[in-house]
């Protein structure tokens, strides 16, 4: 168990909330049962990140490929949303947590959208960690939508196509004005991107855990966070 840790931190960190249906199934439960224990887990995790000084943390909690799953287990998700971000607003106002939203989130129903709207306007003047959830995110829907934001300025002749910069590609991102991801984690032992921060993750460093997400502890964590520091980041440089 890793209790120590590395002097250097990651800014900002990934985690793909992986493996909530397989925790579940090995316990002879209905799958929503592990996303459930998953959602009180997102709110232990992201309260220790914040604790220990991580300035930006990213969380997948729904992909745009996620409606696909049987209804029932779409509804217990959604319910699951409206009812930890409730509970989560009140715990995190004590971190000083800044929560926003990444995906497009006008999909949900009024009531979630409601509850998202209020939960930005009660993170307005904070200054701790910021928190972006995904929710109805994917990494190519992003990507297409700054791609036809800036289309849309060329036709306009407000900008040539020339002045087009990766910067300026980025700041037409849900993560706009934000660092990049140094590290993102999946637990569950999958070797996948699964549509997550495509464009962001260019040069993050992936670790890849064997532990199902809601037994993901801070001590893993903190044993992901010295996997990180091992590396060495070079960016396609020498
Ligand atoms: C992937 O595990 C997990 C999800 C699709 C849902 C993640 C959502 C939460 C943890 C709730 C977060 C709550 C808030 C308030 C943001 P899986 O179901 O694909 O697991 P499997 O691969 O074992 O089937």
């Amino acid at each position: 168990m890793e209790t120590n840790l590395p002097v250097v931190l990651p800014e900002h960190i990934g985690i793909i909330m992986d493996g909530n249906g397989r925790w579940a199934k090995k316990r002879g439960l209905p799958r929503t049962a592990g996303h459930k224990e998953g959602a009180a887990n997102f709110r232990r995790i992201a309260r220790y990140c914040s604790s220990i000084g991580i300035r930006y943390l990213t969380v997948y909690a729904f992909s745009t490929e996620n409606w696909s799953r049987p209804a029932l287990e779409i509804r217990a998700l959604l319910g699951l949303f409206q009812e930890y971000l409730e509970e989560s607003i009140r715990d995190f106002a004590h971190d000083d947590i800044q929560v926003r939203f990444i995906g497009d989130t006008s999909a949900f129903p009024q009531k979630l959208q409601d509850l998202i709207q209020k939960t930005k306007e009660l993170c307005q003047g904070r200054t701790g960690m910021v928190l972006n959830i995904a929710m109805n995110y994917g990494g190519r829907t992003e990507i297409v939508q700054a791609a036809q934001a800036l289309a849309k300025k060329v036709k306009d002749g407000v900008l040539l196509p020339e002045e087009i910069t990766q910067e300026l590609f980025s700041q037409q991102l849900y993560t706009a004005g934000q660092p990049d991801p140094d590290l993102i984690i999946r637990p569950s032992g999958e070797n996948r991107i699964s549509n997550f921060l495509l464009w962001q993750s260019a040069y993050s460093e992936y670790v890849i855990m064997d532990v199902l997400w809601p037994d993901f502890t801070p001590e893993d964590l903190n044993a992901a966070l010295w996997e990180y520091t091992k590396r060495s980041r070079r960016f396609g440089g020498v």
